[in-house]
C-alpha cells in the first residue's frame, strides 16, 4: 500500500457533493490545503460565499476533472444510491468517499457499475477540525481508492483509522452508542440525573479517554482489575435493542436538542456552551495544513 501511495500523484482536484454542515467543512479543509475544490448542492441558492471554493450549479460541472469525490448529502440510502449512480454515469470510476454515518459502503455500492470506486470516509463534526476520519472499504473496494483517499486525508492532517472490513456504525459510533445505552439506563432507573451522569463523563472518564483509549486504559488500570470489572458488570449492563423512549418521546415533542432549543437540557444561548468552547479550542489548536 505504501508503495502504491508513493506511485500516485497527489490529488489536485476535489469535488464535494452536499453543502450542509459536513460538506462545507470538508470543502474548507481541502481548499485550505490549496486544492482545487468544487461543491454542488441541490439547493444551490442556499449556498453562502465560499472563499477558495467553486460553487457549481449542476452535478456534471462539479465533477469535471475531479480526481476524488466526497459525498456529504442527507442521510437517506435511496438518495445516496441515486446520487452515486449519477456520479458514475457522469464520471465513471472516480473514487467516491461517502461521509455517511450509518450506511455500510457495500450498501451504497449495491447495483453500481463501479462498486470498486466506493468507500466511506467518516468525518466528525466539525470536519475541518476534529482529527479522526474512519476509512471503511467494502469487500470489493479497490485498494487504489483506499490508498489515494487515505493519502489525501493524511496530507490534510487527519488521523485516519482504517477498518479492515465494513461494520454497521464503524468504530466510534458503536463505542458512543454503547455508552449512551448505559447512560439512558442509569437515568431511567433514577440512579442519577442527566446532569450528574454527564458530570461523571466530563470530569472522569472523558478527560482520561482524550489521552488513552479503552485498551490502554485497561492496561494502565491492570488487566486483573478489568477482569473483575468486566466479569461482574457485563451481565448487569443494559441490552436494550431499540431507540430509548427517553430519546424518542422528546423527538415526538419536537425537542431535538440544541438545534431546537430543548433536549435533555434547555438551550437559551449556544455561545458559551461547553461544546462550543470545545469547538473553539480545537480550531485554535489545529495547525493549518501545508499548501
Ligand atoms: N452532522 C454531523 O455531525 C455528521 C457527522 C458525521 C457524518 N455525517 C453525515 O454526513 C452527511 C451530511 O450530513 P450533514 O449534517 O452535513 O447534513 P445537512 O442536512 O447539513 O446537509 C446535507 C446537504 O445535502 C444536500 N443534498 C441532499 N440531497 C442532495 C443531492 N441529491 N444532491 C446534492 N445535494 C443534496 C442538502 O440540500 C443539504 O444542503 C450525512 O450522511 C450524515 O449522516 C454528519
Amino acid at each position: 500500500m505504501a508503495n502504491e501511495a508513493l506511485a500516485q500523484p497527489p490529488i489536485s482536484s476535489v469535488a464535494v457533493i452536499g453543502a450542509g454542515t459536513m460538506g462545507l467543512a470538508i470543502a474548507r479543509l481541502f481548499a485550505g490545503m490549496g486544492r482545487s475544490v468544487r461543491i454542488y448542492d441541490e439547493r444551490v441558492s442556499n449556498l453562502p460565499e465560499l472563499p477558495g471554493i467553486e460553487v457549481c450549479l449542476d452535478l456534471s460541472s462539479c465533477l469535471m476533472g475531479a480526481e476524488i469525490v466526497f459525498e456529504a448529502i442527507s442521510e437517506q440510502l435511496s438518495a445516496k444510491q441515486a446520487l452515486l449512480r449519477q456520479i458514475q454515469d457522469l464520471a465513471g470510476a472516480v473514487p467516491v468517499a461517502s461521509n455517511t454515518s450509518t450506511f455500510r459502503p457495500g450498501q451504497l455500492a449495491e447495483g453500481l457499475v463501479h462498486p470498486e470506486a466506493i468507500l466511506v470516509a467518516h468525518f466528525f463534526h466539525p470536519a475541518d477540525v476534529v482529527p479522526l476520519v474512519e476509512l471503511v472499504p467494502h469487500a470489493t473496494t479497490a485498494a487504489s481508492a483506499v490508498t489515494i483517499t487515505r493519502a489525501l486525508l493524511e496530507e490534510a492532517g487527519k488521523v485516519v483509522v482504517p477498518l479492515s472490513r465494513e461494520v454497521d456504525g464503524f468504530i466510534a459510533n458503536r463505542l458512543q452508542a454503547a455508552l449512551v445505552r448505559e447512560a439512558v439506563w442509569l437515568l431511567r432507573n433514577g440512579i442519577a440525573s442527566a446532569e450528574e451522569i454527564d458530570a461523571a463523563v466530563v470530569h472522569g472518564i472523558g478527560p482520561r479517554w482524550a489521552l488513552a483509549g479503552p485498551f490502554e486504559v485497561m492496561d494502565r488500570g491492570g488487566l486483573d482489575i478489568w477482569q473483575a470489572v468486566t466479569g461482574r458488570l457485563f451481565p448487569l449492563l443494559s441490552v436494550e435493542a431499540s431507540a430509548p423512549e427517553e430519546i424518542s418521546s422528546r423527538v415526538v415533542q419536537g425537542e431535538l436538542g440544541a438545534k431546537s432549543g430543548q433536549g435533555f437540557y434547555s438551550y437559551d444561548t449556544h455561545s458559551t456552551s461547553p461544546m462550543n468552547r470545545l469547538d473553539a479550542v480545537l480550531r485554535a489548536a489545529s495547525t493549518p495544513a501545508a499548501s
